[in-house]
């Protein structure tokens, strides 16, 4: 009998999350190792990839989650697309969906359909360097701390909100592959614990604020951002 932890037990109480992905899908997984965890208030529903025969399909399907894929070529319109995907993660209604490496911008009308409830990690310390190749343009420009940022997401790439942050030094012979692990590491600590705090009602969104309650577990009142990662 295969004893492994499950994320099944205790259902009821816990949200359900939905996950975009586009490839390796290692976010993914953490959050997905959060969830064996019975007191992690979330459950992973459900996860789509953008493209098809990813790894990331894979590794949630061995943890006994729905993974499908539903590509943009499939459909005559991003429109049409958008209006797929939302079919299929209305199917749970998903309390939160988790951008993890889903490589598309989404509409301000898909945005709307989930407002305040989409999030998105970025391998970068946002505002700054926003899109893609974050690590090799913090290594040019010289910067000493990079790192990553889990935010609301909005139909402005890399622009909602930022909940938290986790920081990594850049070190003086750093090459690209070298500062990308350092970040993954703390991309995968900061996720799940973003995501847990605001299944937990920790964290919410007022307007374009986010708003931590008084219960926010803060160790380091200072700077509450990093004291989470
Ligand atoms: C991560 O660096 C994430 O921050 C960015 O895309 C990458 C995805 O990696 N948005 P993975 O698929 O989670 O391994």
């Amino acid at each position: 009998m295969n004893t492994a932890p499950t994320q099944t037990s205790a259902l009821s109480k816990r949200k359900r999350v939905a996950i975009l992905i586009s490839g390796r899908g290692s976010n993914m997984a953490a959050l997905i190792a959060a969830t064996m965890d019975s007191d992690y208030p979330v459950i992973i529903s459900k996860v789509i990839s953008s493209k098809a025969d990813v790894s990331g399909l894979e590794i949630a399907r061995s943890n006994g989650i729905e993974a499908i894929t539903i590509e943009r070529s499939a459909f005559d319109s991003t429109s049409d697309y958008e209006a797929a995907l939302i079919e299929e993660l209305a199917l749970d209604e998903p309390a939160y969906i988790c951008l993890a490496g889903y490589m598309r911008l989404l509409t301000e009308k898909f945005v709307n359909r989930f407002n305040g409830r989409i999030l998105n990690i970025h391998p970068s310390l946002l505002p700054s360097f926003k899109g893609l190749d974050t690590h090799h343009r913090a290594i040019e420009s010289g910067v000493r701390l990079h790192g990553c940022s889990v935010h609301f997401v909005t139909a402005t790439l890399d622009d909602g909100p930022i909940i938290a942050q986790a920081s990594v030094p850049v070190l003086p012979n750093d090459d690209e592959e070298d500062l990308a692990a350092r970040v993954l590491v703390a991309e995968h600590q900061l996720y799940p614990k973003v995501l847990g705090l605001l299944a937990s009602d920790a964290i919410r969104l007022s307007g374009m604020r986010v708003v931590f309650s008084d219960t926010f577990p803060v160790t380091n009142s200072k700077n509450c951002l990093s004291s989470i990662a």
